[in-house]
């Protein structure tokens, strides 16, 4: 007898059961009242006394084995039958984490000086990118032979025919189009690309942006311009900022000038960035010339204004304190995604 509990020992332990019906199957072969184990101890029990005790031993492995084997293959049934069912989504695990973007910092400059000169009655303006020699020179009493319009420093779209095409320069071309289309008073500003045909360093790059400002009316004067850019500078950097008028030149004001604020680095003490001098220039501005005012039909007799023009990428960089402008056009995430917490 105990060689045939042995071969069912040897015979259980190969068994691998997958499906139910096949543990179902194996129980009733070996664990159910009518099956194999149970005959087994009937039979272990017409053994003589002497016998029983050895005998006794391996039938009850046999039977312990066999209820193991179907509590595995139990174990095992459920655990599928678990992934089965997560298929469905598991309400209760936390959400993976959205992976928010963030603006860029030349958004988030221009914004922010959107937002100030809005507050004190500017409107926003735009005009196209690709102009015409008129709108970015021409009108904004450039000579013909001003070095600007050279290859040189300005993209040239290809065109048939006399109008010549180009990636406007600056945002002045905008003023004209406004005066052009609008009466005094005129009160705006124009953010926008520009495009120069310039060698890409962390200084100078062939594309970058500008905010353009315009005010025209009866009566306005430099004292003006000096009020509105001193109150955009101290709502930009911090009331510790103060200006300074250098006189300078463009075709389209008279008279013209630059304009410098405080290093912020250095708070006007000096350092390398200022160059020791305590200040960093930031824009151009001036007087409309009467001649731009003629040339956009605004009665130059009647009407005096003014108009900056300013970078947007200088803004940021000196409230960054960011070293490259080429850093503003790489799209490197790590660069980028410090701008995260800034609105
Ligand atoms: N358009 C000039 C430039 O790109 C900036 C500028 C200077 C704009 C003086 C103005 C201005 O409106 O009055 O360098």
């Amino acid at each position: 007898m105990e060689d045939k509990i042995n071969s069912f020992l040897e015979e259980i332990k190969g068994i691998t059961i997958q499906a139910e019906e096949e543990a179902e199957q194996f129980r009733l072969k070996y664990l159910s009242k009518k099956g194999i184990i149970t005959a087994l101890f009937d039979e272990f029990k017409t053994l003589p006394p002497e016998l029983r005790k050895t005998t006794g031993k391996i039938l009850n492995e046999l039977k312990q084995a066999a209820e193991a084997k179907l509590v595995e293959a139990k174990a095992v049934q459920n655990s599928t039958s678990n992934t089965q069912n997560s298929k469905l989504p598991d309400l209760s695990l936390p959400p993976d984490p959205i992976n928010l973007g963030s603006r860029h910092p030349i958004s988030v400059v221009r914004k922010q000086m959107t937002d100030i000169f809005n507050r004190i009655g500017f409107v926003v303006s735009e005009g196209p990118e690709i102009e015409d020699d008129w709108h970015n020179f021409g009108a904004l009493n450039f000579p013909a032979d001003h070095p600007a319009r050279d290859m040189q420093d300005t993209f040239f779209v290809e065109s048939e025919g006399a109008d010549k095409w180009l990636l406007r320069t600056h945002t002045s071309s905008v003023q004209v189009r406004v005066m052009e289309n609008q009466k005094p008073p005129i009160r705006t500003i124009s953010p926008g690309r520009v495009y120069r045909n310039e060698t890409i360093s962390a200084r100078a790059h062939c594309q970058f942006h500008q905010v353009e400002g315009l005010y025209i009316d009866e009566g306005v004067s430099f004292a003006d311009l000096k009020q509105t850019l001193y109150y955009f500078v101290q709502e930009m950097f911090g009331d510790k900022i103060e200006i300074r008028f250098r006189p300078s030149f463009f075709p389209f004001t008279e008279p013209s000038a630059e304009m410098d604020i405080t290093c912020l680095i250095c708070e006007g003490k000096g350092c390398p960035v200022c160059k020791h001098s305590g200040w960093v220039e930031i824009l151009g501005c001036g007087m409309v010339h009467p001649n731009v005012l003629d040339n956009c039909k605004i009665d130059s007799t009647k009407y005096t204004g003014y108009a900056f023009g300013m970078g947007i990428e200088r803004i940021t960089m000196l409230k960054f304190r960011i070293n490259d402008l080429r850093l503003f056009f790489e799209n490197d995430m790590r660069f980028l995604s410090q701008f995260k917490s800034v609105l």
